[in-house]
Protein backbone atom coordinates (compact mmCIF):
# COMPACT_ATOMS: atom_id res chain seq x y z
CA UNK A 1 0.00 0.00 0.00
CA UNK A 2 2.90 2.19 0.89
CA UNK A 3 4.76 1.73 -2.02
CA UNK A 4 1.29 2.52 -4.50
CA UNK A 5 1.14 5.86 -2.59
CA UNK A 6 4.31 6.54 -2.92
CA UNK A 7 4.18 6.14 -6.56
CA UNK A 8 1.18 7.97 -6.73
CA UNK A 9 3.07 10.92 -5.18
CA UNK A 10 5.66 10.55 -6.99
CA UNK A 11 3.85 10.45 -10.35
CA UNK A 12 1.60 13.49 -9.11
CA UNK A 13 5.14 15.48 -8.56
CA UNK A 14 6.69 14.28 -12.41
CA UNK A 15 3.56 15.39 -13.84
CA UNK A 16 2.94 18.86 -12.26
CA UNK A 17 7.03 19.77 -13.01
CA UNK A 18 6.32 18.08 -16.61
CA UNK A 19 2.77 20.76 -16.38
CA UNK A 20 5.40 23.99 -15.54
CA UNK A 21 5.15 25.82 -18.68
CA UNK A 22 5.22 29.69 -19.10
CA UNK A 23 2.05 31.82 -19.97
CA UNK A 24 2.04 30.87 -23.32
CA UNK A 25 -0.04 33.22 -26.29
CA UNK A 26 2.13 36.11 -25.33
CA UNK A 27 4.73 37.69 -27.76
CA UNK A 28 3.72 36.17 -30.88
CA UNK A 29 5.67 38.72 -32.86
CA UNK A 30 8.62 40.74 -30.79
CA UNK A 31 7.80 42.74 -28.20
CA UNK A 32 7.60 46.62 -28.61
CA UNK A 33 7.97 49.20 -26.07
CA UNK A 34 10.79 51.49 -24.05
CA UNK A 35 12.77 50.56 -21.12
CA UNK A 36 14.49 53.31 -18.79
CA UNK A 37 18.10 51.43 -18.95
CA UNK A 38 20.20 52.74 -21.99
CA UNK A 39 19.00 56.21 -21.60
CA UNK A 40 18.63 57.08 -17.68
CA UNK A 41 20.51 53.87 -16.04
CA UNK A 42 19.41 54.09 -12.26
CA UNK A 43 18.27 57.99 -12.69
CA UNK A 44 14.49 56.97 -12.79
CA UNK A 45 11.67 58.11 -10.77
CA UNK A 46 7.85 58.10 -11.10
CA UNK A 47 7.49 61.80 -12.90
CA UNK A 48 10.30 61.23 -15.36
CA UNK A 49 8.10 57.82 -16.08
CA UNK A 50 4.82 59.70 -16.43
CA UNK A 51 6.46 62.18 -18.49
CA UNK A 52 7.80 59.23 -21.34
CA UNK A 53 4.15 57.23 -20.90
CA UNK A 54 2.40 60.65 -21.71
CA UNK A 55 5.59 61.26 -24.48
CA UNK A 56 4.52 57.17 -25.93
CA UNK A 57 1.17 58.43 -26.81
CA UNK A 58 2.11 61.68 -28.07
CA UNK A 59 4.33 60.61 -30.45
CA UNK A 60 2.47 58.57 -32.00
CA UNK A 61 4.68 55.16 -30.86
CA UNK A 62 2.11 53.67 -28.47
CA UNK A 63 -0.20 53.33 -31.70
CA UNK A 64 2.56 52.10 -33.69
CA UNK A 65 3.04 49.36 -31.53
CA UNK A 66 5.35 50.39 -29.03
CA UNK A 67 3.30 49.55 -25.83
CA UNK A 68 5.63 47.93 -22.93
CA UNK A 69 6.49 50.94 -20.32
CA UNK A 70 9.55 48.84 -18.74
CA UNK A 71 11.46 49.98 -15.74
CA UNK A 72 14.71 48.72 -16.07
CA UNK A 73 17.02 48.63 -12.62
CA UNK A 74 17.08 50.85 -10.05
CA UNK A 75 13.62 51.21 -8.80
CA UNK A 76 13.66 49.25 -5.81
CA UNK A 77 13.51 50.50 -2.28
CA UNK A 78 14.01 47.35 0.76
CA UNK A 79 11.70 44.67 1.67
CA UNK A 80 8.86 45.35 3.97
CA UNK A 81 9.19 42.72 7.39
CA UNK A 82 7.30 39.94 5.29
CA UNK A 83 9.73 39.99 2.77
CA UNK A 84 7.56 41.49 -0.05
CA UNK A 85 9.99 43.97 -1.96
CA UNK A 86 8.85 47.43 -2.17
CA UNK A 87 9.49 50.23 -4.47
CA UNK A 88 12.12 52.96 -3.51
CA UNK A 89 9.96 55.60 -1.89
CA UNK A 90 11.66 58.52 -2.77
CA UNK A 91 11.56 57.93 -5.99
CA UNK A 92 8.16 56.47 -6.39
CA UNK A 93 6.50 57.77 -3.76
CA UNK A 94 2.93 56.64 -5.27
CA UNK A 95 4.36 53.22 -5.52
CA UNK A 96 4.10 50.61 -8.30
CA UNK A 97 0.56 50.02 -8.24
CA UNK A 98 -0.59 53.88 -9.18
CA UNK A 99 2.38 53.56 -11.58
CA UNK A 100 0.78 50.74 -13.18
CA UNK A 101 -2.81 52.31 -13.41
CA UNK A 102 -1.14 55.18 -14.83
CA UNK A 103 0.16 53.23 -17.35
CA UNK A 104 -2.60 50.84 -18.24
CA UNK A 105 -4.91 54.10 -18.00
CA UNK A 106 -2.52 55.53 -21.52
CA UNK A 107 -3.54 51.81 -23.33
CA UNK A 108 0.21 51.07 -22.38
CA UNK A 109 1.73 47.88 -20.30
CA UNK A 110 4.06 47.97 -17.19
CA UNK A 111 7.46 46.31 -17.49
CA UNK A 112 9.70 45.87 -14.18
CA UNK A 113 12.83 44.51 -13.57
CA UNK A 114 15.05 41.97 -11.27
CA UNK A 115 17.50 39.84 -11.26
CA UNK A 116 18.20 35.97 -10.31
CA UNK A 117 21.02 36.91 -8.24
CA UNK A 118 21.30 37.78 -4.29
CA UNK A 119 21.45 41.67 -5.85
CA UNK A 120 20.69 43.18 -9.26
CA UNK A 121 23.50 44.49 -11.37
CA UNK A 122 22.59 48.02 -9.93
CA UNK A 123 23.52 46.37 -6.48
CA UNK A 124 19.22 46.66 -5.38
CA UNK A 125 17.87 43.17 -3.75
CA UNK A 126 17.66 40.68 -6.44
CA UNK A 127 14.94 37.45 -5.73
CA UNK A 128 17.14 35.04 -4.99
CA UNK A 129 14.95 33.24 -2.42
CA UNK A 130 12.21 35.18 -3.09
CA UNK A 131 10.90 34.33 -6.20
CA UNK A 132 7.45 33.54 -5.31
CA UNK A 133 7.05 36.61 -3.33
CA UNK A 134 8.60 38.85 -5.95
CA UNK A 135 6.69 36.81 -8.68
CA UNK A 136 3.19 37.71 -6.29
CA UNK A 137 3.70 41.12 -5.90
CA UNK A 138 4.30 41.87 -9.32
CA UNK A 139 0.97 39.99 -10.04
CA UNK A 140 -1.11 42.02 -7.42
CA UNK A 141 0.56 45.70 -8.71
CA UNK A 142 -0.45 44.85 -12.39
CA UNK A 143 2.98 44.22 -13.86
CA UNK A 144 2.77 43.00 -17.30
CA UNK A 145 6.50 41.87 -18.41
CA UNK A 146 9.67 41.06 -16.39
CA UNK A 147 13.16 41.13 -17.42
CA UNK A 148 15.04 38.95 -15.47
CA UNK A 149 19.19 40.08 -15.07
CA UNK A 150 22.11 37.71 -13.89
CA UNK A 151 24.10 39.66 -11.89
CA UNK A 152 25.64 38.03 -8.45
CA UNK A 153 24.91 34.52 -10.18
CA UNK A 154 28.22 32.60 -9.47
CA UNK A 155 26.60 29.91 -7.69
CA UNK A 156 23.20 29.61 -9.20
CA UNK A 157 22.59 27.07 -12.55
CA UNK A 158 20.30 29.15 -15.17
CA UNK A 159 18.62 26.31 -16.03
CA UNK A 160 16.63 26.17 -13.03
CA UNK A 161 16.83 29.84 -11.33
CA UNK A 162 14.69 31.25 -14.88
CA UNK A 163 12.31 28.10 -14.55
CA UNK A 164 12.16 28.82 -11.10
CA UNK A 165 10.76 31.97 -11.91
CA UNK A 166 8.40 31.00 -15.07
CA UNK A 167 7.01 29.04 -12.18
CA UNK A 168 6.43 31.68 -10.05
CA UNK A 169 4.95 33.83 -12.21
CA UNK A 170 2.34 31.06 -13.63
CA UNK A 171 1.57 30.61 -10.00
CA UNK A 172 1.36 34.24 -9.59
CA UNK A 173 -1.68 34.44 -12.34
CA UNK A 174 -1.78 37.23 -14.36
CA UNK A 175 -0.09 36.77 -17.45
CA UNK A 176 3.55 38.78 -17.53
CA UNK A 177 5.76 38.41 -20.52
CA UNK A 178 9.08 36.87 -19.14
CA UNK A 179 12.42 38.60 -20.53
CA UNK A 180 15.32 36.55 -19.80
CA UNK A 181 18.52 38.68 -19.98
CA UNK A 182 21.49 35.95 -18.80
CA UNK A 183 23.96 37.81 -21.55
CA UNK A 184 24.05 34.38 -23.59
CA UNK A 185 25.93 32.84 -21.21
CA UNK A 186 24.31 29.15 -21.13
CA UNK A 187 23.08 29.39 -25.05
CA UNK A 188 19.30 30.00 -23.72
CA UNK A 189 18.35 29.28 -27.49
CA UNK A 190 19.29 25.70 -27.55
CA UNK A 191 17.03 25.71 -23.41
CA UNK A 192 14.59 28.33 -23.22
CA UNK A 193 11.66 28.54 -25.54
CA UNK A 194 9.97 26.26 -22.71
CA UNK A 195 10.89 29.01 -20.05
CA UNK A 196 10.62 32.17 -21.47
CA UNK A 197 9.56 34.41 -24.33
CA UNK A 198 12.75 36.16 -24.70
CA UNK A 199 16.40 35.79 -23.84
CA UNK A 200 19.60 38.21 -24.72
CA UNK A 201 22.19 36.76 -26.55
CA UNK A 202 24.77 38.79 -25.94
CA UNK A 203 26.30 41.02 -23.15
CA UNK A 204 25.01 44.68 -22.93
CA UNK A 205 24.64 46.69 -26.51
CA UNK A 206 27.19 49.57 -26.46
CA UNK A 207 25.86 53.19 -27.94
CA UNK A 208 28.48 52.93 -31.16
CA UNK A 209 27.63 51.08 -34.40
CA UNK A 210 31.23 49.46 -34.90
CA UNK A 211 33.30 49.11 -31.37
CA UNK A 212 33.95 47.36 -28.42
CA UNK A 213 33.48 48.71 -25.24
CA UNK A 214 36.19 46.46 -23.14
CA UNK A 215 36.10 46.05 -19.63
CA UNK A 216 38.43 43.62 -17.28
CA UNK A 217 35.90 40.83 -17.53
CA UNK A 218 33.24 41.87 -19.40
CA UNK A 219 32.73 44.20 -22.73
CA UNK A 220 29.80 46.10 -23.89
CA UNK A 221 29.32 45.39 -27.67
CA UNK A 222 27.93 47.97 -31.08
CA UNK A 223 25.47 47.21 -33.29
CA UNK A 224 28.10 45.80 -35.64
CA UNK A 225 29.56 43.35 -33.28
CA UNK A 226 25.73 42.60 -31.63
CA UNK A 227 24.65 41.69 -35.04
CA UNK A 228 27.68 39.21 -35.95
CA UNK A 229 26.98 37.25 -32.70
CA UNK A 230 23.36 36.79 -34.14
CA UNK A 231 25.05 33.86 -36.51
CA UNK A 232 23.53 30.46 -36.30
CA UNK A 233 20.39 31.63 -33.80
CA UNK A 234 18.09 31.99 -36.64
CA UNK A 235 16.65 28.71 -36.42
CA UNK A 236 16.15 28.86 -32.22
CA UNK A 237 13.28 31.92 -32.22
CA UNK A 238 9.51 32.09 -33.12
CA UNK A 239 6.46 33.07 -32.45
CA UNK A 240 6.47 32.95 -28.63
CA UNK A 241 10.43 32.97 -27.78
CA UNK A 242 12.27 35.27 -29.24
CA UNK A 243 16.29 35.97 -29.98
CA UNK A 244 17.23 39.05 -28.22
CA UNK A 245 19.89 41.46 -29.28
CA UNK A 246 19.24 44.01 -26.65
CA UNK A 247 17.88 47.26 -26.82
CA UNK A 248 17.80 50.17 -29.35
CA UNK A 249 20.09 53.15 -29.19
CA UNK A 250 18.36 54.78 -31.82
CA UNK A 251 18.24 58.38 -30.78
CA UNK A 252 20.89 58.46 -28.69
CA UNK A 253 23.45 59.95 -30.53
CA UNK A 254 24.83 57.92 -33.22
CA UNK A 255 24.28 59.14 -37.15
CA UNK A 256 20.97 59.61 -38.84
CA UNK A 257 22.32 56.42 -40.90
CA UNK A 258 23.98 54.42 -38.43
CA UNK A 259 20.50 54.77 -36.45
CA UNK A 260 19.09 53.56 -39.77
CA UNK A 261 21.02 50.71 -40.01
CA UNK A 262 20.25 49.30 -36.54
CA UNK A 263 16.82 50.12 -36.72
CA UNK A 264 16.55 48.10 -40.00
CA UNK A 265 19.19 44.94 -39.08
CA UNK A 266 16.76 44.38 -35.83
CA UNK A 267 13.83 44.41 -37.77
CA UNK A 268 15.59 41.93 -39.97
CA UNK A 269 16.25 39.68 -36.97
CA UNK A 270 12.76 39.93 -35.69
CA UNK A 271 14.47 41.53 -32.73
CA UNK A 272 12.34 42.99 -29.74
CA UNK A 273 12.15 46.55 -30.71
CA UNK A 274 12.89 48.07 -27.21
CA UNK A 275 13.40 51.72 -27.56
CA UNK A 276 16.24 53.35 -25.25
CA UNK A 277 15.82 57.12 -25.91
CA UNK A 278 14.43 59.87 -24.15
CA UNK A 279 11.16 59.86 -26.39
CA UNK A 280 10.02 62.73 -24.60
CA UNK A 281 12.54 64.96 -26.70
CA UNK A 282 12.98 63.43 -30.38
CA UNK A 283 14.14 64.69 -33.43
CA UNK A 284 12.78 64.33 -36.52
CA UNK A 285 14.86 61.98 -37.80
CA UNK A 286 14.37 59.74 -34.93
CA UNK A 287 10.61 59.85 -35.28
CA UNK A 288 10.93 59.34 -38.41
CA UNK A 289 12.83 56.16 -37.88
CA UNK A 290 11.56 54.36 -35.41
CA UNK A 291 7.90 55.09 -36.52
CA UNK A 292 8.47 53.80 -40.28
CA UNK A 293 5.27 51.51 -39.88
CA UNK A 294 6.55 49.16 -42.94
CA UNK A 295 9.81 49.22 -41.47
CA UNK A 296 8.04 47.78 -38.17
CA UNK A 297 6.10 45.40 -40.15
CA UNK A 298 9.36 43.12 -41.69
CA UNK A 299 10.12 43.05 -37.60
CA UNK A 300 6.29 42.14 -36.88
CA UNK A 301 5.44 39.94 -39.48
CA UNK A 302 3.50 36.97 -38.05
CA UNK A 303 5.67 34.40 -40.18
CA UNK A 304 8.17 35.27 -36.89
CA UNK A 305 11.45 34.05 -38.82
CA UNK A 306 14.83 35.93 -38.68
CA UNK A 307 16.59 37.15 -41.19
CA UNK A 308 19.79 35.79 -42.99
CA UNK A 309 22.76 36.64 -44.04
CA UNK A 310 22.86 35.39 -47.37
CA UNK A 311 26.38 36.92 -48.34
CA UNK A 312 29.20 39.44 -47.96
CA UNK A 313 30.91 41.55 -50.45
CA UNK A 314 33.46 44.40 -50.56
CA UNK A 315 32.00 45.33 -46.97
CA UNK A 316 28.49 45.02 -47.65
CA UNK A 317 25.97 42.74 -46.57
CA UNK A 318 22.90 40.80 -48.36
CA UNK A 319 20.07 39.70 -45.96
CA UNK A 320 16.77 37.99 -46.66
CA UNK A 321 13.94 37.69 -44.69
CA UNK A 322 11.07 35.62 -45.43
CA UNK A 323 7.78 37.34 -44.56
CA UNK A 324 4.65 35.57 -44.80
CA UNK A 325 2.11 35.11 -47.65
CA UNK A 326 5.47 34.51 -49.87
CA UNK A 327 7.04 37.70 -49.85
CA UNK A 328 10.21 38.88 -48.58
CA UNK A 329 12.57 41.67 -46.94
CA UNK A 330 15.98 42.16 -49.01
CA UNK A 331 18.51 44.71 -47.05
CA UNK A 332 22.09 46.06 -48.05
CA UNK A 333 23.97 46.61 -45.01
CA UNK A 334 27.27 48.95 -45.63
CA UNK A 335 29.71 48.29 -43.03
CA UNK A 336 32.02 50.72 -43.98
CA UNK A 337 32.45 54.44 -43.90
CA UNK A 338 32.34 55.15 -47.70
CA UNK A 339 29.04 55.13 -50.04
CA UNK A 340 29.07 51.97 -51.94
CA UNK A 341 27.19 51.44 -55.36
CA UNK A 342 26.40 48.00 -56.41
CA UNK A 343 24.25 46.89 -59.17
CA UNK A 344 21.89 44.05 -57.70
CA UNK A 345 21.09 40.95 -60.65
CA UNK A 346 18.72 39.26 -58.96
CA UNK A 347 19.81 35.77 -59.99
CA UNK A 348 22.80 36.03 -58.00
CA UNK A 349 19.90 35.88 -55.46
CA UNK A 350 18.18 32.45 -55.88
CA UNK A 351 18.27 30.61 -52.70
CA UNK A 352 17.10 28.29 -50.23
CA UNK A 353 16.06 29.26 -46.48
CA UNK A 354 16.47 25.90 -45.09
CA UNK A 355 13.85 27.93 -42.05
CA UNK A 356 11.49 28.92 -44.09
CA UNK A 357 12.01 25.94 -46.45
CA UNK A 358 11.29 28.38 -49.46
CA UNK A 359 13.12 29.26 -52.46
CA UNK A 360 13.42 32.97 -53.51
CA UNK A 361 13.35 31.43 -57.20
CA UNK A 362 14.24 34.87 -58.98
CA UNK A 363 14.25 32.68 -62.37
CA UNK A 364 10.40 31.85 -62.20
CA UNK A 365 9.24 34.29 -59.68
CA UNK A 366 8.78 37.95 -59.84
CA UNK A 367 8.22 40.18 -56.87
CA UNK A 368 7.23 43.96 -57.16
CA UNK A 369 9.76 45.57 -55.23
CA UNK A 370 8.98 48.92 -52.72
CA UNK A 371 12.06 50.91 -51.08
CA UNK A 372 10.81 50.84 -47.37
CA UNK A 373 12.99 53.85 -46.45
CA UNK A 374 12.25 55.66 -50.08
CA UNK A 375 8.63 54.69 -49.48
CA UNK A 376 8.12 54.31 -53.15
CA UNK A 377 7.37 51.62 -55.52
CA UNK A 378 10.30 50.57 -57.67
CA UNK A 379 9.64 48.24 -60.29
CA UNK A 380 10.28 44.97 -60.16
CA UNK A 381 12.60 41.71 -60.01
CA UNK A 382 12.61 40.94 -64.09
CA UNK A 383 15.43 43.56 -64.14
CA UNK A 384 18.83 44.14 -62.46
CA UNK A 385 18.80 47.36 -60.49
CA UNK A 386 21.87 50.02 -59.08
CA UNK A 387 21.89 51.07 -55.55
CA UNK A 388 24.00 53.22 -53.45
CA UNK A 389 24.27 52.49 -50.03
CA UNK A 390 25.63 55.46 -47.63
CA UNK A 391 28.35 54.41 -45.20
CA UNK A 392 27.19 53.10 -42.49
CA UNK A 393 24.00 53.00 -43.77
CA UNK A 394 21.32 50.24 -45.30
CA UNK A 395 18.73 49.92 -48.60
CA UNK A 396 15.85 47.92 -47.39
CA UNK A 397 13.44 46.42 -49.74
CA UNK A 398 10.32 44.44 -49.31
CA UNK A 399 9.71 41.75 -52.40
CA UNK A 400 6.11 41.41 -53.30
CA UNK A 401 5.53 37.92 -54.97
CA UNK A 402 3.70 38.56 -57.82
CA UNK A 403 3.12 35.25 -59.48
C1 LIG B 1 22.68 44.40 -17.01
C2 LIG B 1 21.71 44.22 -18.17
C3 LIG B 1 21.34 45.59 -18.73
C4 LIG B 1 20.71 46.43 -17.64
C5 LIG B 1 21.65 46.54 -16.44
C6 LIG B 1 20.98 47.17 -15.24
O1 LIG B 1 23.90 44.92 -17.42
O2 LIG B 1 22.29 43.43 -19.15
O3 LIG B 1 20.46 45.46 -19.83
O4 LIG B 1 19.48 45.86 -17.25
O5 LIG B 1 22.11 45.26 -16.02
O6 LIG B 1 21.83 47.26 -14.14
Amino acid sequence: MKRILLAAVLAAAVCSAASAQKFEGLAQTPPMGWSSWNKFACDINEKVIKEVADALVKSGLRDAGYVYLNLDDCWHGERDSLGFIQADPVKFPSGIKALADYVHARGLKLGIYSDAGRKTCGGRPGSFGHEYQDALQYARWGVDYLKYDWCESEDINPVGAYNLMRDALRAAGRPILFSMCEWGTSKPWTWAAETAHQWRTTGDIYNCFDCVDQHPGWAAYGVLQILDMQEGLRKYAGPGHWNDPDMLEVGNGQSESEDRAHFTMWCMLAAPLILGNDVRDMSRQTSDILLNREVIAIDQDTLGIQGLKFKAEDGLEFWFKPLAGGDWAFCILNRTTEAKTYTIDWQQFNLYDDVARRFTDFDSKTYAVRDLWERRDDGDTRKPRTVTVQGHDVKLFKLRIEN
